[in-house]
């Protein structure tokens, strides 16, 4: 029996054993449990897993040690006080919970973290001085730092950083490097009306100071997965699938990798050069660059990444899916790979939301 939402307060409830609860799907247990457990009214998904004697990975029960961190993949949940420790605001913004803390407020799926879906790197606050600045295209600044103090600084390949530059607020940059160089590269993009990119574009200069603390971030590369990889990286969304691209030919990983590399117009392509001559070194490594608003006559592909992805396959089970790039770029590449059959979890995104994206999101929630 369900009893209607407006019965109480707008939530869903449903009697099971004429208790109140919510149904919570784990991903792992569908096979054993495919209706999901019950979870009672006010008690957590850790609880309600243990009791029906489901073996799901957890610690302190307190929200302390963070070994209960899941993704959250539908519907809501209401966490008691935890420790940053545990459970980072970036991990918290980007969908993890921590199921020893969450008390379901509708029927919910949630997933563990497999031991691949585990990045543990210790956080760090670090100056960096910058020791490189190049224009990549007429609006992409390539920057290097090196780490003057507060390290070493550890990070999954594909993971961001906060980065703040003299008096301004902090943004959020993706990783370029691979996690073993020693500079750290970035690629940062100019916004106009921006608080931060015009001051990288016309101010910031070599020798100057910048504040760097991370790493942060889901989407990186699963080193134990053996299926192919498509990366797909939108605008200045090619640095953190270069720093993945690039990590996993350098650990060999073996299977087929397909870059995509989406830009407007002909200016607006970089490092073409770069990723030509590993795919002429790498042959399971293949590169394309597809314009979506060419200013003229191409030999190039045209068109919008998500089409490529749905004309170029068939059937994409068992691949993982890395995307970045411009939120719009990775929402509808994540629909096209879904719909290819990449499973939700093997779908690994970054939008580079900008404070506008961010209050327009907050406006709509
Ligand atoms: C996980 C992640 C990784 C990222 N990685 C990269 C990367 O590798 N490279 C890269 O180039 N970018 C990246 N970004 C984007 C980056 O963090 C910044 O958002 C971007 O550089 C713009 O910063 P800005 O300060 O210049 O612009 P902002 O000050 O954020 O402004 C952006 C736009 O919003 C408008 N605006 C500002 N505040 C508001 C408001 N309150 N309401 C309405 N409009 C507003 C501005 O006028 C401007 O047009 C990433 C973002 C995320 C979330
Ligand atoms: S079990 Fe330790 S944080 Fe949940």
């Amino acid at each position: 029996m369900a009893i209607t939402p407006d019965a109480l307060g707008g939530a869903s409830w449903t009697v099971w054993g004429g208790t109140l609860s919510f149904k919570v799907k784990i991903r792992q247990e569908l096979e054993a449990h495919p209706d999901g457990i019950g979870v009672e009214m006010g008690g957590t998904i850790l609880e309600a897993a243990l009791t029906a004697g489901i073996a799901y990975p957890h610690g302190c029960q307190s929200g302390n040690c963070g070994a209960c961190k899941s993704e959250l993949l539908s519907g809501d949940v209401q966490m008691s006080p935890y420790s940053e420790h545990a459970l980072s605001k970036a991990e918290a913004d980007q969908g993890l919970i921590l199921v020893c803390r969450s008390v379901p407020w509708s029927d919910c799926e949630v997933a563990w973290l497999e031991p691949d879906d585990l990045a543990v790197h210790p956080t760090r606050q670090m100056d960096c001085r910058v020791v490189e600045l190049a224009d990549a295209t007429h609006d992409i600044k390539r920057m290097r730092l090196a780490i003057d103090s507060g390290g070493p600084f550890s990070f999954s390949a594909g993971q961001y950083a906060s980065i703040t530059f003299p008096s301004l607020p902090p943004r959020d940059y993706s990783m370029a490097s691979r996690p073993d160089e020693d500079l750290l590269e970035f690629h940062i993009r100019l916004v106009p009306g921006g608080a931060v990119t015009p001051f990288v574009t016309d101010r910031l200069k070599v020798g100057d100071h910048v504040r760097v603390a991370g790493p942060i971030g889901t989407c990186f590369l699963r080193e134990a997965h053996r299926g192919p990889i498509i990366a797909m990286g939108g605008g200045s969304g090619l640095a953190p699938i270069k720093s993945i691209v690039e990590t996993a030919l350098d650990k060999g990983l073996p299977q087929d990798i397909h870059l995509y590399f989406g830009a407007r117009t002909e200016r607006d392509v970089y490092l073409e050069d770069h990723f030509q001559a590993l795919a002429a070194r790498h042959a399971n490594l293949s590169f394309e660059v597809v314009l979506s608003e060419p200013d003229g006559p191409t030999a190039r592909r045209t068109g919008f990444l998500h089409e490529a992805l749905a004309a170029d396959y068939a059937d994409l089970d068992g691949a993982k899916v890395y995307l970045a790039g411009p939120p719009v770029m990775v929402e509808s590449a994540v629909a096209a790979a879904e719909a290819l059959g990449v499973r939700r979890q093997d779908c690994h995104a970054d939008a580079f939301y900008t404070e506008e994206d961010k209050a327009r999101m907050e406006a709509t929630a």
